[in-house]
């Protein structure tokens, strides 16, 4: 069992059967500030991510392409390992279902099933959805179509072994219910408790149709169906069923499976029963996110309307694009991306508000005081209450990052940058320092400005890893790593400093410009 100090999350093993988009961008990028933020709070942290590899869809697009499968998926994961790079994303290992070590433990576990009953051998006649890798019956088509994508399905008439899911159906209700945290958002839940009620059959776990998979090890005219494979990958990274295993001994059961609405089912009940027929512990939590949705709809490269984080990050830089991406979605519902949203956030958000509050201090700072501040002697007007907030700040934000309602996170530290600009409004630095009889004031509101900004630099660190770099320099606190942690968030801690004046943190973006 995992220790109270360790975190482990992982992401969705994705796909290689296109590159990645925006999407995609999303769920990692959310995971990494969470993981960020877990080790900036004193956690060990494992954070796991990684390429699911196998299945029919993969083996029709190599060879559409005249490549083998290996060929092209090794190209399309590399491009994926690139973009997690660009997005700086903090993975501490990355799974591809091709590995060795994955293959080793799904067989390990399919034949644990088999040994002990859970897996039967039968005649399969039904319906499958290839874009999804996923079987239907009769009864769950809609209008003949896969009910999650709307896609058409291919009819299916093979031997098969089949996963007693059947019989955990009631142990796995009584786990949601005695575990009100397992499934989030309570919207989720509730769609997977009605999934359950509305009776869960057995699930068809290989194939004989296509090759591109791991084999059955006790029958090699099958392979094992891509979702039981995929999921394991959540504990043959910690090399579970190995010779040592310290790694899963350490991390499992994962704090938080994350990932969109769309698989949720696969990890919220196929993937706890799997567990509890292996007798092994379920993760602690299972979080789906909504999606991000473009105003025409999903995207798709059928559509050509993928966005690619690539291009966004080279136009606009990664904090942006961090910042945006965990700032739109709210937590548990769709949001829509847009271009035109982003470069409001970043003019308005980042632009006039936080970059505007950093340059504007520090210049003035370094005017009147030749960068020097000490700290406050006594507490004028707007004082208390200003401090009050950005005290109680750190708090709050935790709180919600517990909740990975990050989006709300980021608006928390946001209305304490908003109170530092009004609260720079209300004292006037500026006036302050014509009047000679009111230099000791304007050093105590301007050092309670930049106490601020300390705290806010440490806080949006999990969110934005190239901001802090930029603003410790400013800040005139570099050096002193004990003020960059997050215990380090008393009001007051920092004793004095020499802030440097610096070029605009963030530049306002024009649209026109842009255009041109
Ligand atoms: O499902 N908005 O892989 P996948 C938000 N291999 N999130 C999005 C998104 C969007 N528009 N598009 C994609 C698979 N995602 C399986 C997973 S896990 C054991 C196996 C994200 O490549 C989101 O996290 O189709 C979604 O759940 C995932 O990509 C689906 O990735």
């Amino acid at each position: 069992m995992s220790q109270n100090n360790t975190f482990y999350i992982t992401t969705p093993i994705y796909y290689p059967s296109d590159n990645l988009h925006i999407g995609h961008a999303y769920t990692t990028v959310a995971a990494d500030a969470m993981a960020r933020f877990k080790r900036l709070t004193g956690h060990e942290v494992w954070f796991l991510t990684g390429s699911d590899e196998h299945g029919q869809k993969i083996e029709r697009t190599a060879k559409a392409k005249g490549q083998s499968p290996i060929e092209y998926v090794d190209k399309i994961v590399a491009g994926f390992e690139n973009l997690w790079d660009k997005l700086k994303i903090t993975n501490d290992d990355f799974i591809r279902t091709t590995e060795e070590r994955h293959q080793r433990t799904v067989q390990k576990i399919f034949q644990q099933l088999y040994d002990q009953g859970d897996i039967y051998k039968a005649g399969y006649k039904g319906w499958y959805c290839t874009p999804c890798e996923t079987f239907w019956t009769d009864a769950r088509l809609e209008e003949g179509n896969c009910p999650d994508c709307g896609r058409p399905v291919e009819f299916m008439e093979e031997e098969s072994y089949f996963f007693r899911m059947s019989k955990y159906a009631s142990r796995l209700l009584q786990h949601i219910d005695d575990n009100p945290e397992f499934i989030q958002p309570v919207s989720r839940r509730n769609e997977m408790v009605s999934f359950i009620n509305s009776g869960l059959e057995d699930l068809c776990v290989s194939r004989t149709t296509f090759d591109w998979g791991i084999q059955v090890p006790f029958d090699h005219k099958h392979v094992i169906y891509v979702w039981i494979d995929a999921l394991t990958n959540y504990i043959s990274a910690l090399d579970y069923g190995s010779e040592d295993e310290s790694k899963y001994n350490k991390f499992w059961p994962a704090d938080v499976h994350l990932m969109a609405k769309d698989i949720v089912r696969f990890h919220a009940i196929i993937w706890p029963i799997i567990l509890m027929a292996a007798e092994l512990p379920l993760p602690k939590q299972v979080i789906a996110h909504g999606w991000l949705l473009l105003e025409g709809g999903k995207m798709s490269k059928s559509k050509g309307n993928v966005v690619d984080p690539l291009v966004l990050i080279d136009k606009y830089g990664l904090d942006a694009i961090r910042y945006y991406l965990l700032r739109e979605l709210p937590f548990g519902s769709d949001g829509y991306y847009s271009e035109s949203a982003l470069v409001q956030r970043i003019n308005q958000d980042l632009a006039n508000d936080l970059g505007n509050l950093f340059n504007r201090t520090a210049a003035m700072v370094k005017k009147y005081f030749d960068g020097h501040l000490e700290k406050p002697t006594a507490l004028e007007g707007p004082d208390q209450e200003f401090i009050e907030l950005a005290q109680k700040t750190p708090q709050t934000v935790e709180n919600l990052m517990e909740r990975m309602d990050i989006s709300n996170a980021l608006a928390a530290v946001w209305q304490l940058v908003g109170r530092a600009n009004k609260y720079l409004e209300e004292t006037s630095p500026w006036a302050l320092a014509r009047d000679p009889e009111r230099k000791q004031r304007c050093n105590d509101v301007l050092y309670n400005v930049a106490e601020c900004m300390r705290m806010v630099t440490v806080m949006v660190t999990p969110i934005m890893p190239d901001f802090p770099p930029r603003a410790w320099p400013l800040l005139g606190l570099e050096g002193q790593t004990e003020l960059h942690t997050w215990d380090s968030l008393t009001w007051g801690n920092m004793a004095k400093t020499t802030m440097q004046k610096g070029k605009p943190l963030f530049p306002r973006i024009d649209l026109e410009t842009l255009e041109e």
